[in-house]
């Protein structure tokens, strides 16, 4: 019965738009539903980092220095790794946490993307402070490439973005399984909302919470996972100098200039306490959840404003306006 049904490919049609309206009709519902899961979560009691253990990737410099200030007022123990480069801050960001109140930092410096620094890191965290509470998966680089350039440039994208958080993740489970630790997943809001010439750098945050929503399964309850997806935040990834000098689409004018963006202190802080709360999923400018409902709902209606919207941005972009 049912076969013949989806057979016919009106029948079949007319099944999805029939659920459609029936999910329209008792989404007032689900909409108090969801709130009050939001309210009562909003009344657990905060994680008391004080003494916990935080090993965060890329935390020379963005939001993965914001981070661990914010980690560092309340005081947890810090192991913060970034690439080792010759003009890397990752000291001073060390240096900082301890004034900020972090009773001891590690810094170390590794190449997320190769398997054994990863593994080395962790092992190098816990010899060190002798457990480890939240593994903080932020490294990553998100150049504009456009599908004609030199192919190769696209794998260092997904090897420090994907396997980057991967790999760490793999040797960090058996430690945070001990404590009831958590994973924080720097996803971006473009892994879900994918915006032209951003390809790979959005194929590579779609990976990752496609990787983390089935890892959540394996893992839960013992360890947490929050996927942590943003809008555009005003850090050097996306201002016009940092793009001349790394990417393959020169932007004449900072993306904040054009596109409402968020601090990134203020938005760190949130993930923070996002995080501490045992959220599953942070959004931030929290507008951005709104635009994800829209893309899976109505992927027509999405497609129709994403395409005036970027191209008018572009456009605004190479005009230097
Ligand atoms: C957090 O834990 C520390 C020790 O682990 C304790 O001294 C402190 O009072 C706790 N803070 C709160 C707000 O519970
Ligand atoms: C996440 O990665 C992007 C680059 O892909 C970086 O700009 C940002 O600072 C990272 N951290 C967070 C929390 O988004
Ligand atoms: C998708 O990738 C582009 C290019 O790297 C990036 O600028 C943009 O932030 C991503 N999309 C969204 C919605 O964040």
């Amino acid at each position: 019965m049912y076969e013949a049904c989806f057979n016919n490919s009106f029948t079949n049609e007319l099944v999805f738009y029939i659920l459609l309206l029936v999910l329209f009709l008792i989404s007032p519902l689900l909409f108090v539903w969801e709130l009050i899961i939001t309210v009562r979560s909003s009344f657990r009691p905060n994680e008391n980092m004080s003494g916990k253990v935080v090993l965060i990737t890329g935390a020379s410099s963005g939001l993965g220095e914001l981070m661990a200030y914010e980690y560092a007022k309340r005081g947890a123990y810090l192991a913060i790794v970034a690439i080792k480069e010759p003009e890397s801050r990752l000291e001073q960001v060390a240096h900082k946490a301890r004034e900020l109140g972090s009773p001891d930092v590690l810094f170390l410096f590794a190449d997320v993307s190769k398997m054994e620094e990863c593994r080395m890191f962790v092992d190098d965290t816990v010899k060190h402070f002798g457990h480890l509470d939240h593994l903080v998966c932020n490294a990553g680089i998100g150049p504009i490439y456009s599908i004609d350039i030199d192919v190769s440039k696209f794998e260092p994208v997904m090897d420090i973005n994907f396997w980057g958080s991967v790999y760490p993740t793999h040797f960090a489970i058996p430690h945070l399984t001990k404590t009831n630790g958590k994973i924080i997943v720097n996803a971006s809001s473009s892994g879900v909302l994918n915006v032209p010439k951003g390809g790979v750098y959005n194929a590579s945050k779609a990976a990752l919470i496609s990787f983390y929503e089935s890892l959540r399964h394996e893992v839960s309850p013992k360890v947490t996972i929050s996927i942590v997806t943003l809008g555009f935040i005003k850090t050097n990834i996306i201002t016009a100098k940092y793009s001349t000098n790394t990417v393959g689409v020169h932007l004449r004018n900072d993306i904040g200039a054009v596109y409402p963006t968020m601090a990134p202190d203020a938005c760190a802080k949130a993930i923070v306490d996002g995080v501490c709360k045992g959220a599953t999923s942070i959004t931030q400018p929290r507008f951005i959840k709104a635009l994800f409902f829209v893309k899976f709902l109505f992927p027509e209606v999405h497609r129709f404003y994403a395409n005036i919207y970027f191209s008018s941005m572009f456009d605004k972009l190479q005009k230097g306006g």
